[in-house]
């Protein structure tokens, strides 16, 4: 009877580890990659009106951030590409009740900003 409640014991602190341990990888997977300010980067989206159109996890006029990500992922410019598609100010965007916008961001808006605010949209 002890005798198997110990093989339990050891059989669920041996999966509590192995949960552990894939938590830290990902955890140490994020930190390698490009520093990214989620705080500022929500607050950029909100104040230069990107979640009038986009949301993170669901489509609105625009592709949800998810979907973004999920397109450019493993592309090395990726984020290039994207911060100059929203600042050239020539990417226009189509909405569904069919008139056409520019699709680009404050003039004022520091640059490093809106890379932060790209990384963002590309680590969902
Ligand atoms: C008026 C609505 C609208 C606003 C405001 C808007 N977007 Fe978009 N966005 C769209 C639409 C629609 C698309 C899809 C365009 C397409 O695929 O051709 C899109 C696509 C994108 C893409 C993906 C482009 C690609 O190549 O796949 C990114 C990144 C993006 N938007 C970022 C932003 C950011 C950042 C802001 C805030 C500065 C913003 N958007 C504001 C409507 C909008």
């Amino acid at each position: 009877m002890s005798q198997q409640l110990n093989t339990r014991f050891f059989a669920s602190a041996i999966a509590g580890s192995v949960a552990l341990l894939f938590s830290i990888s990902a955890f140490a997977e994020n930190t390698s990659a490009v520093k990214v300010d989620a705080v500022a980067a929500k607050k950029l989206a909100r104040t230069d009106h990107c979640l009038r159109c986009h949301a993170v996890d669901r489509k609105k006029e625009g592709p949800s951030f998810q979907a973004i990500a999920y397109k450019y992922q493993g592309q090395a410019d990726a984020k290039d590409k994207l911060v100059k598609h929203i600042t050239s100010g020539e990417d226009r965007v189509k909405l569904s009740d069919g008139h056409e916008e520019t699709h680009k961001f404050d003039k004022t808006t520091d640059i490093n900003k809106i890379n932060n605010l790209v990384s963002w949209i590309l680590a969902q």
